[in-house]
């Protein structure tokens, strides 16, 4: 009985001996050049299809709606207060005459923007050492008025509309007065205009 149960346990050692040492056994990692499994292969397809799928779609996609808020984004940005800097104190004569000014600003429109471009002109003038502005445009049908040195007058060519130093009416067709443009001092001697266009042929301002 002895000898029995030691050749039992000596085979269940020796057993679990093997069991051990195949457990223990270094899982190899596959030879270079052994093919992928077949399921693995078509998983890693199936994912880049979906990548190239989804790249394609969202170029378009992303274009479309860079394109559709791109010129909102340029407006904001080139909003501001509206005050366009025209000269400087001293460049305005100092006898109360006008002198016409050139308003070069950016100009800004749906789709471009364009740096320093003139986009229009003032009349600007001192009156007791303040400086006041009036659009060039006369608001019956949008002609420019010139200033007359030797009348002391505005007059605008198209149909002899007369208008007085202050840009009210003297004499003519014209609707209303010339249209006067707020006007700020910044930095003490710095000229500040908020230019802005008024429809033409309205007795009241209209903005355009
Ligand atoms: S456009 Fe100036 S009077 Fe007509």
């Amino acid at each position: 009985v002895e000898n029995q149960e030691e050749n039992q346990v000596e085979s269940f050692d020796s057993a679990a001996a093997e069991s051990v040492g195949q457990a223990e056994e270094p899982v190899n990692p596959p030879e270079p050049g052994t093919p992928e499994p077949a399921g693995e292969r078509r998983g890693f397809i199936k994912f880049l299809c979906a990548f190239i799928g989804t790249l394609i779609s969202a170029v378009p996609f992303g274009a479309g709606v860079w394109s559709y808020f791109d010129p909102l984004a340029k407006r904001n940005k080139g909003g501001g207060d509206g005050f366009v800097m025209v000269t400087t104190l001293d460049a305005i004569p100092a006898d109360g005459s006008p002198a016409k000014f050139s308003v070069v600003a950016d100009k800004v429109d749906a789709w471009n923007r364009f740096s320093n471009v003139s986009i229009g002109a003032v009349y600007l003038r001192l009156v007791d050492g303040v400086p006041k502005a009036l659009h060039t445009v006369c608001p019956h049908l949008g002609c420019f008025v010139d200033y007359r040195p030797g009348n002391k007058d505005f007059f605008c060519p198209c149909h002899n509309s007369n208008f007085k130093l202050d840009g009210s009416l003297a004499v003519g067709v014209s609707p209303r007065r010339m249209d006067p443009l707020d006007i700020q001092i910044r930095n003490k001697t710095e000229v500040w205009v908020k230019f802005q266009n008024f429809q033409p042929g309205h007795s009241d301002r209209v903005p355009v």
